[in-house]
């Protein structure tokens, strides 16, 4: 019986509430270009239609509810007699909406950050270029999310329980974004049995020694049984 297990979600865990995934057909990533919305590039050239891009996801994800999967896994950290550590790629709250504790490895849609003196502070709901920092009054806000070429967050913390896990599930991603798609190899690399849940292979499947195949809603829960 695994005594520690690290638990990391992706965009796949928030589809069945009814949050476009990145890389499926008709995802985020099939509407938008990357360097235009997700950038600290993109963010200098053309702040406003950042701004627009991430307004349009808090809206969304305000309207959003947890689903079977998130709950399971909220269940699963109350009740589990050794630890759970959750964490997500995702920048909604619905893990927090269900009850569970997170590490939010690419930043939060709730958070605003201030490209000057590094504050954070809550993200209104609609957020505008020189948005200004509550802390040192630079018209510097911008959403405080991970871009393509930032470092996520929490990495030190995420390796250190890696490194002492004896149980890795990966949930609803594709495994194309680095460093989260290597933390199975880091997982295996630890000693712990490694599961992955999702629709389909993912990129990093061939990694994994367990796979639970469908949608997160049915075998997150399942899965979640089979531990408690
Ligand atoms: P992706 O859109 O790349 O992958 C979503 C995965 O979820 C796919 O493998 C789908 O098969 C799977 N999936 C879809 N619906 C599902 C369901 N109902 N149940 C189970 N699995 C399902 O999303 P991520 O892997 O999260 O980063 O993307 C990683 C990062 O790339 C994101 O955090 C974001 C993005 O660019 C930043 O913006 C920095």
């Amino acid at each position: 019986m695994a005594e520690k297990i690290v638990i990391l979600t992706g965009a796949g865990i928030s589809a069945e509430s009814g949050l476009g995934t990145f890389r499926d057909e008709g995802g985020l990533w099939a509407q938008h270009r990357i360097e235009d919305v997700a950038t600290p590039e993109g963010f200098a050239k053309d702040p406003a239609l950042v701004h627009r891009f991430y307004n349009m996801r808090r809206a969304e994800a305000a309207k959003a509810q947890p689903n079977a999967a998130h709950l399971a896994l909220a269940r699963l950290q109350r009740e589990f007699s050794g630890e759970v550590v959750i964490v997500t790629q995702n920048v909604d709250a619905l893990h927090e909406a269900a009850g569970a504790e997170v590490i939010h490895m690419h930043g939060a849609l709730a958070s605003a950050l201030c490209a000057a003196c590094g504050h954070r502070w809550g993200a209104p709901l609609v957020m505008a270029p020189g948005e200004p920092c509550p802390a040192c009054g630079a018209g510097a806000g911008r959403p405080d999310i991970v871009w393509f070429g930032e470092m996520p967050y929490f990495m030190e913390q995420i390796e250190d329980h890696l490194l002492g896990c004896d149980l890795f599930a990966a949930i609803g991603t594709s495994g194309q974004v680095y460093p989260a798609a290597g933390f199975v190899q880091q997982a295996r690399y630890a000693g712990a049995r490694t599961i992955e849940m999702n629709l389909r292979d993912s990129d990093s499947s061939h990694a994994f020694e367990d796979h639970l195949i469908g949608p997160a809603s049915k075998v997150v829960p399942s899965w979640v049984e089979t531990l408690l």
